[in-house]
């Protein structure tokens, strides 16, 4: 049992006394009530859990049928990552006994999805998705802006991930903006994703990790292009065709944060998932997913409209969004108004 999750038991019982305390005739009452309420609410823990979110199955359990609807239904043009992801997450939460915690590093052009990607393997893991307490997002230039802070940075950074994983060892760290973080950094997080049963007598093993950057992106773009050069269907293309480019083009790229760090030749790093750029046709799709997602009704061709007005590459081609996916939302608003 988790200290978080008595808390209100304690809390309820220490009002009920203070209360008693104000009104001295009735203290012994109070007392009597107070300390029923307590003992009855420590016995049926289970009608907290419901109002509390707490370590446990309760709010905790992975959806797998949850996971693979939504990457089917709601993640357009995506069909490497989906499959990845979906083999990842179901594996390891289906271990019991894993090595080493989940780490994924998810690669690809802006707008394509990595963010949202994250998102649904919350949603499908805590019942809070990313409000959940056991979700943690930090993004590089908002938490850690200031190269002259980078010690700091370390320490509180490994401090948080300690302390959460503490409280909760299905805790899940969502690391974004890869490519800006200072190198320093992520090798201080580096002992957390290893193959370590206990560090200072925490285990990590059942937490997941996740790391977004555009790092790659241009390599994934090549591939895609070659592909629809040479006419083949975008479908044809396979997580193979895109590992080698992906993983080579991290570790050497001297301006991504990876350059420095070991996480690739340790092999810490259990699944780098690319992200395709996407075309015309899926940025309709997420036009009229976002049509519903607002509550508006469906139209076709506004949505066509907003879609033949975002900018697309190679110039002449037009294949390719330029932003994905990004800004379709404030997008939609400008031409249904
Ligand atoms: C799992 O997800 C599916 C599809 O989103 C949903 O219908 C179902 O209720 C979920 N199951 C649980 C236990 O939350
Ligand atoms: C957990 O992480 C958050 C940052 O997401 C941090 O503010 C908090 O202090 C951490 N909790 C512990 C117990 O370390
Ligand atoms: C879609 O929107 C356009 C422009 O706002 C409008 O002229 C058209 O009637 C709408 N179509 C449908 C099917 O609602």
């Amino acid at each position: 049992m988790r200290l978080t999750c008595l808390a209100p038991v304690l809390c309820v019982g220490w009002n009920l006394i203070m209360v008693a305390a104000l009104e001295p005739i009735s203290t012994g009452l109070a007392v009597g009530i107070a300390a029923a309420v307590t003992g009855f609410l420590a016995r049926y823990q289970n009608v907290l859990y419901y109002f509390q979110e707490c370590c446990r199955p309760e709010w905790i359990s992975y959806n797998k049928t949850g996971l693979q609807e939504d990457l089917q239904k709601k993640l357009f043009g995506q069909h490497v990552a989906s499959q990845v992801v979906f083999k990842a997450v179901t594996g390891f939460m289906n271990n019991e006994n894993p090595k080493k915690p989940l780490v994924l590093s998810l690669h690809g052009w802006t707008g394509t999805g990595k963010n949202f990607v994250s998102q649904l393997i919350a949603k499908n893991i805590y019942h809070k998705g990313m409000e959940s307490g056991f979700v943690h997002l930090f993004t590089a230039t908002a938490h850690f802006p200031h190269t002259r802070d980078l010690e700091t940075y370390k320490t509180q950074l490994q401090q948080w991930i300690k302390g959460n994983v503490t409280n909760c060892p299905r805790s899940m760290f969502i690391f974004d903006e890869m490519d800006k973080m200072q190198p320093g950094l992520i090798d201080s997080i580096k002992p957390y994703l290893d193959f370590y049963e206990r560090l200072d007598g925490v285990s990590y093993r059942q937490a997941i990790f996740i790391f977004l950057s555009n790092a790659g992106g241009q390599n994934i773009v090549q591939v895609a292009l070659d592909f629809w050069t040479a006419g083949r269907q975008r479908e044809e293309i396979q997580l193979k065709d895109l590992e080698t480019a992906v993983s080579l083009s991290v570790f050497n790229n001297q301006e991504s944060g990876f350059w420095h760090t070991s996480l690739i030749d340790k092999n810490l790093v259990d699944f780098f998932v690319p992200f395709l750029p996407l075309e015309f046709k899926h940025v309709v799709q997420c036009g009229m997913a976002e049509m519903a997602a607002k509550g508006l009704e469906l139209n076709a061709t506004v949505v066509d409209r907003m879609a033949r007005d975002l900018n697309y590459f190679p110039k002449d081609e037009r294949v390719f969004s330029v932003k994905g996916c990004k800004v379709i939302s404030s997008r939609l608003d400008f031409y249904t108004d």
